[in-house]
């Protein structure tokens, strides 16, 4: 619509300026005409008033002068009459002519002097007048003058009719032609390019079967229908043959993992039984944004995992609808189709109340079981208000999630966090027959470490209603095992991996979670960055961060080594700037605005400690990127930085990895994350030690070329073989294979 009213707004422009240069033209014209015309018929009662009154002028009869001079002045538009004597002194005037226009002769002065007519334009209060003079004669000799004082308003009035009616004539012509213009485009122009637009959608998401109806365009665009209905046709071949090559695929079992794949997986495997996942974070938040609603994809590991998965399977997807536009895009059962450009599959949203939000979200998931898990020396706050809150909550999904299964047979769920510890026995307690799978996303801590929760037990006996429950590494399994037989009478079966609790058995699998990386072959040139050309950061190295300020994330600690780097290569100054994405993240939470102002104020340090002319050691931008904001960021850097204190996972660094088609960069990463039981070719850090951290970056800035595309090399293929596909199909056969 844009385009189109712009359009209108050029031509309306272009046809107002050429209506108001006619309108001044004729104006212009108009006025000189009225003027003339003023003038001549002034002129013409001068001439026939001063014969009439020279013989009572020169005979100083002034009852008949004044006589003379009231009949006249009675004529349309004629407002009055004087008689001057040559002094330029008032003789006599029309009845009711206005004392203030008589009381200076400068005109009538003028007349005598030269001699000849003179007229001119007063005012009177508001009114215009026009004053004329002519001189009165004797035997040639100048004995006076006579003058005539006109209404001239109405020339006045007579151009702004004009002015009125060719601007109501130009906003009616304006009116009818927007809308002809919008009606002829709706009809030609949008109609058909919206049904073509359907079709092409269609058929790209695998709707369209082909028909060549949908194609079906306005005469007018029936050359590109037919091309694009050649287009899609050999689109709908190309993915029959694409889908038959996965086909074949599964039975190869090192061939890569791709969306097309696990899509036939599902299908063939899992008879495309649907697939509900529940989650507090959502794939897309609605946020209002200058008048227009967008979705924007939160910064979440556990989203980057599960969003592909959904895309290629399609599903429902439950989740907390935390969104300040979420309510305004959703149907009557809360729910909307995601990615919005391209539905793939349905998100449903769950409303929860600012109570709910503050203890259970808050409270008990970001003050109680995050810093339990997370070994950063944060320590766990356990209020019994926010465990209520949190079973509240637990309950309040299961409800909804119950609510959608109910008339599916034997539904498959996969429960995603710690948001929702205690879903799976809920969900199994109401329905036996669904399979349930749980994915724990953060680290699982000592047996010793987990049994300072008051609520352990009801915690582990929640989880332990999922028939499949998946952690990244083997050691977090090896944790929950060892939890589990501390806390909760149970039959643990070691060889299994599993636990038999209340005569139902979990298996305990782990099941790193990946990025939905295919290709490692393409070598595509990095793209330009424009926020890197906003900062104007022109050093010879980039280093990089992207993290949610978390303070699991080591960011304070990469701070201090960088702070260390420069102290012990101080050659590197003006050389390497470090830009670190942080993306605001749990700002209800006291712990998480102190770490905020925290990681301001120590770049702020370090910046002031070694800055010099236009360069700054750290660059800290808070601000949630896209993923497309973020690709050439990675693309450009030297170094990227993974520093976490503790990390399920962390996919930043294997984003960082997928993103490097050209095989260059280094990646330095704590050995307390998840990934660095994969990614053994990173630099591996203890991010504790400033030293480490420093020696890290001048390695990697030194490093060879061929050394890091060797290591790069090894980490992409590490990276493409177990991507979140495979991650899918994994967890997804583990929980299917059971029944
Ligand atoms: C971790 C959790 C996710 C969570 C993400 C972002 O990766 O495992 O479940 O979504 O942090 O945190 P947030 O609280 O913003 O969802």
């Amino acid at each position: 619509m844009k385009p189109l009213l712009s359009l209108i707004g050029v031509v309306i422009t272009i046809v107002s300026l050429v209506v108001f240069g006619f309108t001044y033209r004729q104006v212009q014209e108009q006025r000189t005409a009225l003027l003339d015309d003023l003038e001549r018929r002034t002129g013409l009662l001068a001439d026939s008033l001063k014969e009439s009154i020279r013989p009572s002028y020169l005979s100083n009869d002034t009852a008949r002068l004044q006589n003379v001079l009231d009949k006249f002045a009675g004529r349309e538009r004629l407002l009055g009459l004087a008689v001057f004597d040559n002094k330029g002194s008032l003789f006599a005037t029309s009845a009711e002519l206005p004392q203030e226009l008589t009381s200076g002769a400068s005109i009538p002065e003028k007349a005598m002097d030269a001699d000849s007519n003179e007229g001119d334009f007063t005012f009177l209060s508001e009114s215009k007048i026009y004053v004329f003079a002519t001189p009165l004669h004797q035997d040639e000799k100048v004995i006076g003058a006579v003058t005539v004082y006109q209404r001239a308003d109405y020339i006045d009035d007579a151009i702004s009719q004009t002015w009125k009616r060719n601007l109501v004539r130009l906003l009616t012509q304006s009116l009818l032609f927007s809308l002809a213009v919008i009606l002829i485009f709706r009809w030609i122009i949008y109609q058909p390019i919206i049904r073509m637009a359907e079709a092409i959608r269609q058929t790209r998401s695998g709707l369209a079967k082909g028909d060549p109806d949908v194609f079906k365009a306005h005469s007018f665009f029936s050359p590109i229908a037919a091309e694009i209905r050649k287009m899609s046709q050999s689109l709908l071949l190309a993915r029959t043959a694409a889908s038959e090559e996965a086909r074949l695929r599964l039975e190869k079992i090192d061939s890569p993992w791709t969306a097309e794949r696990l899509k036939e997986f599902f299908k063939a495997y899992l008879k495309d039984r649907k697939i509900y996942v529940v989650s507090n974070r959502e794939p897309y938040a609605h946020k209002k944004i200058k008048n227009e609603i967008r979705a924007e994809m939160p910064a979440s590991g556990m989203v980057t995992a599960l969003e592909p998965v959904m895309e290629a399977c399609g599903g429902l997807w439950l989740a907390h609808g935390s969104g300040e536009a979420d309510r305004f895009v959703v149907d009557k059962d809360d729910k909307v189709g995601v990615p919005p450009d391209e539905p793939k599959y349905t998100l449903k949203r769950v409303w929860l109340s600012e109570q709910e939000v503050k203890g259970y979200y808050n409270g008990f998931c970001n003050e109680a079981l995050w810093p339990l898990c997370h070994l950063a020396h944060t320590r766990p706050i356990f209020r019994q208000e926010d465990w209520t809150e949190y079973r509240k909550v637990n309950g309040k999904f299961a409800q909804s999630l119950l609510a959608e299964i109910k008339r599916v047979h034997r539904p498959l769920i996969l429960v995603q966090d710690y948001h929702f510890a205690l879903l799976p026995a809920m969900i199994k307690a109401s329905r036996p027959d669904a399979e349930v799978g749980f994915f724990w996303h953060i680290p699982w801590p000592s047996a010793e470490a987990f049994s300072i929760c008051p609520w352990r037990k009801e915690i582990l006996e929640g989880m332990l209603g999922a028939d499949v429950l998946a952690f990244h590494t083997q050691q977090y399994c090896n944790n929950f095992m060892e939890t589990v037989g501390k806390e909760v009478e149970s039959l643990a079966d070691l060889e299994k991996f599993s636990i038999t609790h209340k005569g139902h058995t979990s298996y305990i699998k782990p099941l790193p979670t990946s990025v939905a990386f295919t290709n490692g072959e393409t070598k595509t040139p990095a793209p330009k960055s424009p926020l890197m050309e906003k900062l104007g950061i022109e050093t010879k190295y980039l280093g990089i961060g992207v993290d949610r300020l978390d303070y699991t994330k080591g960011i304070l600690e990469r701070l201090r080594g960088i702070e260390f780097f420069f102290d012990l290569h101080p050659a590197y100054k003006r050389q390497f700037t470090f830009l670190q994405i942080a993306a605001p993240s749990r700002e209800q939470v006291a712990k998480y605005q102190e770490f905020s102002e925290d990681v301001e104020r120590e770049s702020e340090r370090i910046n002031r400690k070694f800055e010099s002319d236009n360069w700054r050691p750290v660059v800290l931008i808070k601000k949630l990127h896209t993923h497309e904001e973020i690709y050439p960021l990675y693309r450009s850097a030297n170094v990227c930085m993974v520093t976490s204190l503790s990390d399920g996972m962390n996919l930043v660094a294997k984003e960082f990895i997928a993103s490097r088609t050209d095989e260059a960069g280094v990646l330095i990463l704590s050995q307390f994350t998840g990934a660095s039981r994969e990614l053994k070719e990173a630099l591996i850090i203890n991010p504790y030690s400033a030293e480490e951290t420093a020696e890290a970056i001048s390695k990697a800035l030194s490093m060879p070329q061929a050394e890091q595309r060797r290591r790069m090399k090894k980490m992409r293929e590490s990276v493409k073989n177990y991507n979140v596909y495979r991650w899918a199909a994994e967890f997804l056969k583990a929980l299917a294979s059971l029944s």
